[in-house]
C-alpha cells in the first residue's frame, strides 16, 4: 500500500503527522512517501503543484492530504496560489466524487451552536461534485470593458456526463444508507442547474428504491439549520457543495471533525479534512487532528478495502471523545484540554 502524504501549509504538517502515527500503529504495511504541495511547494520549488509531486501522487495507491493556503501568497497570480495545488490534483486525477459525511457524536452535541434536539443523532452525507462547475468553467477572467471599467467573470458549466456520473455515486451511496437522496440545485434561476435536475431525475429512474427529492440551494442552506435530520444523502455541484459542507460541519460542533474522500471512477482516492490550513493557529499544537485521522480511516475503507481497520480508528476516536479529551475548537468546561499531539496520543492509546 503506497500512500503519498501531501501535508501542505499551515496546520497541514501537524495534523497529517498525527494521522500517520495512527496509521503506523495498525500493524499494516505502508510505504509512505511525502512531497511538498501548496505554498510550501511554491517556496521550495516555485510551483504549488510541482510535476515531481504530481508524479508521486499518480504513482501512489492513495493520497493523504493536509491543507493548503497561505495568506502571504494571496497576491501571486492565480495559477501560483497554494489553492491551485488541491484544485489541480482533483482535476488531474479526475477525483470527481467528494464524500463529506457529517456525523454528530453524542459527546459533542453541546459543541454545536444549534439546539441539542436539532443535531443529536445527525448522520448525513454530502456528495459534492469536485471537478466541474464554476470552479473550472471557461471562460473566466478579469477584463476591461470599453468604458474602462473592469469586469470579473466566471462560467458555470456541467455536461450531462459529468452530472450523470456523480448522480450515480449519489444514488449508490443512498442505497447503502437510508435510501433517500436530495439533489441540491438552483434550477429556478440557472440553466446549468436545470440540466442538473433533469439528468439527476433521469438517473433516478434506474434506482426506484431510492426516494429522490430536489431542493434549491438557498432552501437547502436553511433546511440544514432548521431540520438537518430530514436529510440522508445530499448530492450537489462543486460550489454549492463547498458552501453546504462548511455549513454542515457546524452542525457537528467543529469543522475540525469532518473528514472527506475524493474518488475517481476507479476508486483511487485523495483523503483530506474539509477544513483549511488555519495559518493563525499553525505551529501552536492546538489544531484538532481528528478530521485528518478520520480521513485516514476513510482511506483504509475506500482505497484499501480495510473496513475493520477503519472501524478501529473510528471507534478509537469515539472513545477519546467519551474519555473527555477535547482540542480547543470543541472544548467545554470540565473536559480534558488536549493539544494536537496529545489528541494523537489519546487516539493511539484508545486503539488497543
Ligand atoms: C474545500 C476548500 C477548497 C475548495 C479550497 C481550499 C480551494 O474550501 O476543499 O472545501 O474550495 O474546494
Ligand atoms: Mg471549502
Amino acid at each position: 500500500m503506497k500512500i503519498c502524504v501531501l501535508a501542505g501549509d499551515g496546520i497541514g504538517p501537524e495534523i497529517t503527522d498525527q494521522a500517520l502515527r495512527v496509521l503506523h500503529a495498525l500493524d499494516l504495511k505502508f510505504d509512505v512517501t511525502e512531497a511538498p504541495v501548496g505554498g510550501a511547494a511554491y517556496r521550495a520549488l516555485g510551483h504549488p503543484l510541482p510535476d515531481s509531486t504530481l508524479k508521486l501522487a499518480r504513482e501512489s495507491d492513495a493520497i493523504l492530504f493536509g491543507a493548503v493556503g497561505d495568506f502571504s501568497l494571496d497576491t501571486l497570480p492565480r495559477e501560483l496560489r497554494p489553492e491551485q495545488a488541491i484544485l489541480g490534483l482533483r482535476k488531474e486525477l479526475n477525483l470527481f466524487a467528494n464524500f463529506r459525511p457529517a456525523l454528530v457524536y453524542p459527546e459533542l452535541v453541546q459543541a454545536s451552536s444549534l439546539k441539542p434536539e436539532v443535531v443529536a443523532g445527525l448522520d448525513i452525507l454530502i456528495i459534492r461534485e469536485l471537478t466541474g462547475d464554476i470552479y473550472f468553467g471557461q471562460p473566466r477572467g478579469i477584463r476591461t470593458l470599453a468604458n474602462g471599467e473592469r469586469e470579473g467573470y466566471d462560467t458555470m458549466r456541467y455536461s450531462e456526463s459529468e452530472i450523470r456520473r456523480v448522480a450515480h455515486v449519489g444514488f449508490q451511496a443512498a442505497q447503502k444508507r437510508g435510501r433517500r437522496l436530495c439533489s441540491v440545485d438552483k434550477a429556478n434561476v440557472l440553466d446549468t442547474m436545470q440540466l442538473w435536475r433533469e439528468v439527476v431525475s433521469e438517473v433516478g429512474e434506474e434506482y426506484p428504491e431510492v426516494a429522490l427529492s430536489h431542493m434549491y440551494v438557498d432552501n437547502a442552506a436553511m433546511q440544514l439549520l432548521k431540520n438537518p435530520k430530514q436529510f440522508d444523502v445530499i448530492v450537489t455541484g462543486n460550489m454549492f457543495g463547498d458552501i453546504l459542507s462548511d455549513e454542515a460541519s457546524m452542525l457537528t460542533g467543529s469543522i475540525g471533525m469532518l473528514p472527506s474522500a475524493s474518488l475517481n471512477e476507479h476508486g483511487f482516492g485523495l483523503y483530506e479534512p474539509i477544513h483549511g490550513s488555519a495559518p493563525d493557529i499553525a505551529g501552536k499544537n492546538i489544531a484538532n487532528p481528528l478530521a485528518t485521522i478520520l480521513s485516514a480511516a476513510m482511506m483504509l475503507r475506500y482505497s484499501f478495502n480495510l473496513a475493520e481497520a477503519a472501524e478501529r480508528i473510528e471507534t478509537a476516536v469515539k472513545r477519546v471523545l467519551a474519555q473527555g479529551f477535547r482540542t480547543s475548537d470543541i472544548f467545554e468546561p470540565g473536559a480534558k484540554k488536549a493539544g494536537t499531539i496529545e489528541m494523537g496520543d489519546a487516539v493511539l492509546a484508545a486503539l488497543s
